[in-house]
């Protein structure tokens, strides 16, 4: 039987936000990540922002990625089959930092533990769950400009934490599909890891059976997926042919996403995973490194219709 499929780490994180604005001052104000892309939603006939922010390149596992919905007016419901809460990690020496720092921006903070990691858990404006999570030795390059210092600053994705009704139909997906290993329990969590097992390699599932199930469209207020990373094309086929081999047929084709090339697997729980194969030159392919996230880069499906766009979406001031 062939090894499993080879999904390394988190490649992005996308969430389904409020105002454009909103979210652009929390990420890069209050959470010092720098904004390393502002292009469009590529699908559907109405335009969203896309939000891009990470590290200084916006390399893998340090990006979280936006649709604000607010000017689209559409909402979507919380609740199981669905990705929770977004963690980030933090060196541990900057806990204390942050709890003032989150504080001294009006969030609600509360310290929290799981599976031995100490965290801060607050919320995005628009409701989403975030924590900080104390990690001891994250060897990733934070964003070396922000409002933050860097030695303080956050490091990139730590985990996500999946909202499920039971754990035995994601551990069938995480094990035989996704290439992960289920490390540890605690209390109603159920820990999966992959590649190293290290901070950005994490899936966290979480027993909410008394939820109901969460929306799946594009709406504001809830983590629409989390991408992995996977090495080449030849990979990205392997976890599309063993998942529908598998009979998680729900899979999409490739999609040329401008900066990567990702497939889409709805996962038994409900929640939205991608796989992803970063294109040569990443977040570089249309901006100078040094330019990054300077200007709008309007998607390829919307240049015919340009102006059209930049009429519409919402101002944001950057
Ligand atoms: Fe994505």
């Amino acid at each position: 039987m062939a090894k499993p499929a080879p999904i390394r780490r988190h490649h992005h994180i996308t969430l389904c936000t409020g105002g454009a604005q909103e979210d652009y001052d929390f990420h890069t104000k209050v959470l010092s990540l720098k904004s390393v892309k502002k292009t469009a939603l590529y699908d559907g006939d109405v335009p969203i922002y896309h939000l891009y922010y990470g590290n200084d390149l916006g390399e893998e596992s340090t990006l979280v990625t936006t649709f604000p919905m607010r000017q689209s007016g559409r909402k979507a419901r919380k609740g199981t089959g669905q990705i929770r809460t977004l963690s980030l990690s933090i060196p541990q020496s900057a806990l204390g930092f942050w709890r003032t720092r989150l504080a001294s921006h009006g969030l609600a903070v509360r310290e929290a533990s799981r599976f031995g990691e100490r965290s801060l858990q607050f919320q995005h404006p628009c409701g989403i769950d975030y924590e900080l999570v104390a990690i001891a030795d994250d060897q990733r390059k934070p964003y070396s400009n922000g409002e933050v210092p860097a030695e303080l600053a956050i490091r990139g994705t730590h985990g996500i934490v999946v909202s499920v009704r039971e754990h035995e139909t994601s551990s069938e997906f995480m094990t035989d599909g996704w290439s992960g290993r289920r490390v540890a329990e605690d209390g109603r969590f159920v820990r999966y890891a992959l590649g190293d097992g290290t901070t950005g390699h994490i899936v966290d599932f979480m027993l909410e059976p008394e939820l109901p199930q969460a929306s799946w469209t594009y709406g504001e207020g809830i983590v629409h997926h989390c991408a992995f990373q996977v090495d080449d094309y030849t990979a990205q086929d392997q976890v599309k042919f063993r998942l529908e081999g598998l009979g998680f047929t729900d899979t999409s084709e490739r999609k040329d996403r401008g900066y990567f090339d990702s497939i889409y697997v709805r996962t038994p729980a409900g929640a939205l995973f991608e796989a992803t194969v970063s294109k040569p030159g990443g977040m570089t392919v249309d901006e100078r490194i040094d330019q990054l996230g300077t200007s709008f880069q309007v998607p390829p499906p919307f240049r015919h219709r340009t102006a059209e766009l930049m009429a519409y979406l919402e101002p944001l001031r950057y």
